[in-house]
């Protein structure tokens, strides 16, 4: 192996960009035991933004905003992304698994037929800043086996373009970059998007993902509609645009999402998501008799 070098970027060609839907502000709530965050993507959203279940965004230096963390929950149906900025949170599952996920890294949890874990801040103080995304299973493998994987900052493809847009590839891929985690189903492109003052930004979208832009410094536009810090801009589906363009008149940060939408029925209690109801019935009578996160 020769020492890894800037890989060659593939430039991405889009000449019909999409435009912006709806802006979006999120709501503030607690989640866990009283951890203080911003849903940006909430439950009426999810059939628009199919296969992405959830949004939330968490920044705090108060530690009484994030000490209680989420002590032991459950999940099935989906996944879930924690993609950390600052601070550092345990995890530990109830099939024994064990992790930190710390600044800059990404934790993808699997929860298929049933996880049980907690997630609690490692620190006493200072700030605790990150994100958590929901992204849905298909009906086929809503109940396969839990996994998950926990990705350090270092292992995350990370790139800077000509435009001076630094890019964290977290999923999927971007000027011919793959990022750290690929999925078949849902096709997820999830990246981290550092902009220098001036700068601009390309990605090619399929017209039938279902893609948005949540900007968590700074402000951007994409065409003519300007963008604020802490909004989610939907960007329209148009048959004929082949991506988006995003521009930073002043440094920005923004995380750009996008997936193969399911298109399949959702039925969600709290933290199970399946295709029916009597699914959600069978997940909360396994849970309540202990069998959701044990084997078969
Ligand atoms: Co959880």
């Amino acid at each position: 192996m020769t020492p890894s070098t800037t890989p060659a970027l593939r430039p991405e060609l889009v000449t019909r960009p999409r435009a912006v839907e709806q802006l979006v502000t999120g709501q503030a709530t607690s989640d866990g035991d009283g951890v203080k965050l911003t849903r940006v993507l909430t439950q009426p959203l999810q059939r628009r933004l199919d296969p992405f279940l959830m949004l939330d965004a968490f920044g705090t230096d108060n530690p009484d905003d994030y000490i209680g963390g989420f002590p032991d929950h459950p999940h099935r149906g989906f996944e879930t992304v924690s993609y950390m900025l600052a601070g550092r949170m345990r995890h530990r599952d109830s099939a024994g698994n064990e992790g930190l996920l710390q600044q800059g890294g990404v934790q993808w949890m699997t929860a298929g037929r049933g996880v049980i874990h907690s997630e609690l801040p490692e620190q006493e103080e200072g700030s605790m800043e990150g994100f958590q995304l929901w992204l849905n299973l298909g009906a086929k493998d809503k109940m396969r086996a839990p996994w998950y994987r926990d990705i350090q900052s270092a292992e995350i493809p990370e790139f800077t373009t000509p435009e001076g847009v630094t890019v964290r590839a977290i999923a999927g891929a971007s000027h011919g970059v793959a990022g750290a985690m690929q999925r078949e189903t849902t096709q997820p492109l999830y990246l981290d998007l550092h902009m220098a003052a001036g700068a601009s930004f390309t990605q090619t979208l399929p017209p039938a993902f279902n893609a948005f832009v949540y900007v968590y410094r700074g402000e951007i536009r994409i065409g003519d509609k300007q963008v604020p810090q802490q909004r989610m801009a939907i960007l329209k589906n148009g048959e004929d645009n082949d991506g988006v363009v995003l521009r930073a008149d002043s440094p920005a940060r923004v995380l750009l999402i996008a997936g193969r939408p399911l298109r399949e029925p959702i039925a969600q209690y709290g933290p199970f998501v399946m295709n029916t109801q009597e699914e959600i019935f069978q997940a909360i009578n396994d849970f309540r008799e202990g069998r959701l996160a044990t084997a078969e």
